[in-house]
């Protein structure tokens, strides 16, 4: 038995859609647990570049099977155009993929809400696609789900219901427009038929692959740091998109599961509002976003750049019980003269050497660094640990002893090829 978890162990865009898609040949099942078209995941394959949003990337895996688990927000607009996409590209989904029967629909007055919001004081800078709102719902226990959608009574109802209380929020509290029922009802019971053939119960189909033999890789999206339990909250997505999420968000329980593995960028970003300890000044902060393409998948917004910083990551191994470390994008450092890694942070006089779940300390804090000296090499075209500059060897030996974590791959370019192991 060999299910592994993949989860991004900063603020997400770790580059976890290379490292699932070099993962995928060795499994049967790619499975996403939580979030939604929120994500985008980045695979290049020679010259074509391909950005899931929903679908699972493994899908580029010719024969292996994609699961959409429960735990997943569905918006079936986007689910639909990203099929047809990949359609378009000549990649079969057809008998590829599986979608939960439990997983919840993400509706226009969702979206609309998430804008809402976002035009507020106290934004999060979200990716505005429904997925706190759909949560909400869900979590309320007012969510109408993928098996809801398909029964035409049922959707009617549930959704009568729903726009009620909604367009009550919407003209009442906000001075906006009212959803009308009909236009809604019509649309989804349109994508109810499309999407009618990839759903089951995927958790059953999950258990009895592993019963099998099969192997499952469980693909997590967003990173640790934005998981509503353990990340910088408020400043979060509404999902677990830690390790845990995997198990809640597809049926399958933890006894189940092998290895965790945590995938990390060389630096840090985040998209959105927040805290960010070591974010980069001005002219850093374009050097690398230039260099390292730092613009999202899914909203084109610039990513906010700045240092590595143990301390996310440790927490990050801790809440995830990572096993072991991929390490992406170490091309994007070659050309500094000196590196700087946080090793603690200060806040009013007091040094902290982990993660604080405080926001205020995580805004305000100083933090401390080593500074290591860079390599001024390109390692873009470099195919093994061994051949790499002494200098990034050793910047990657210091943040494994930090991380007291094996490195096992090293990422220097978005190529499939351009990846090795750590080795010892
Ligand atoms: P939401 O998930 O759209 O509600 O956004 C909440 C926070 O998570 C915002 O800071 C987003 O920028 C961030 N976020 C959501 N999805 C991703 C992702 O795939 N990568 C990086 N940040 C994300």
């Amino acid at each position: 038995m060999t299910n592994i978890v993949i989860v991004g162990a900063q603020w997400g865009d770790e580059g976890k859609g290379k490292v699932i898609d070099l993962f995928a040949p060795k499994v049967d099942f790619i499975v996403r647990y939580q979030g939604g078209n929120n994500a985008g995941h980045t695979v290049v394959i020679g010259e074509d570049e391909f950005i899931l949003h929903l679908v699972p990337s493994g899908i580029l895996h010719k024969g292996k099977i994609c699961v959409i688990g429960n735990g997943v927000v569905i918006d079936p607009k986007a689910l639909l155009d990203e099929i047809e996409t990949l359609e378009k590209k000549g990649i079969e989904i057809d008998g590829r993929l599986l979608v939960s029967e439990e997983a919840h629909v993400i509706f226009p007055y969702h979206k609309r809400l998430d804008e809402i919001k976002e035009e507020k004081k106290g934004k999060i800078g979200t990716t505005k696609k429904g997925i706190g709102p759909c949560y909400a719902d869900k979590v309320a226990r007012l969510g109408i789900r993928v098996i809801d959608l398909l029964d035409e009574a049922t959707l009617k109802e549930k959704l009568h219901n729903n726009l009620e209380e909604k367009n009550a929020i919407l003209t009442k509290i906000y001075m906006q427009e009212a959803f009308d029922f009909e236009t809604i009802y019509r649309e989804y019971l349109n994508y109810a038929k499309c999407i009618k053939k990839y759903v089951c119960d995927t958790a059953a189909t999950l258990n009895d692959a592993i019963r099998k033999k099969k192997r499952i890789l469980f693909e997590g999206a967003q990173g640790t740091l934005l998981d509503v339990d353990h990340g910088t909250y408020p400043f979060v997505t509404s999902s677990n998109s830690t390790a845990g999420g995997a198990s809640t968000g597809t049926g399958v329980g933890p006894t189940k599961i092998d290895k965790v593995i945590g995938v990390v960028k060389a630096y840090t970003t985040r998209v959105g509002e927040g805290p960010f300890p070591t974010e980069f000044t001005k002219d850093l902060m374009g050097r690398i976003r230039q260099k390292g393409k730092e613009f999202g998948a899914t909203t084109g917004r610039p990513r906010r750049c700045g240092w590595f910083d143990s301390l996310i990551v440790k927490h990050s191994i801790m809440i995830n019980g990572i096993d072991e470390i991929v390490v992406t994008k170490l091309d994007v450092l070659d050309d500094l003269d000196s590196l700087k890694i946080c090793t603690a942070y200060r806040f009013e006089g007091k040094v902290y050497n982990g993660f604080s779940s405080d926001v205020k300390v995580l805004t305000g804090c100083e933090p401390i660094y080593e500074e290591l000296p860079g390599w001024k090499k390109d390692t873009t075209k470099i195919t093994s640990y061994l051949k790499l500059p002494s200098n990034a060897k050793n910047y990657l030996k210091r943040i494994q002893v930090l991380l007291k974590t094996k490195i096992v791959l090293v990422s220097v370019g978005s190529d499939r090829r351009q990846t090795f192991s750590k080795g010892a």
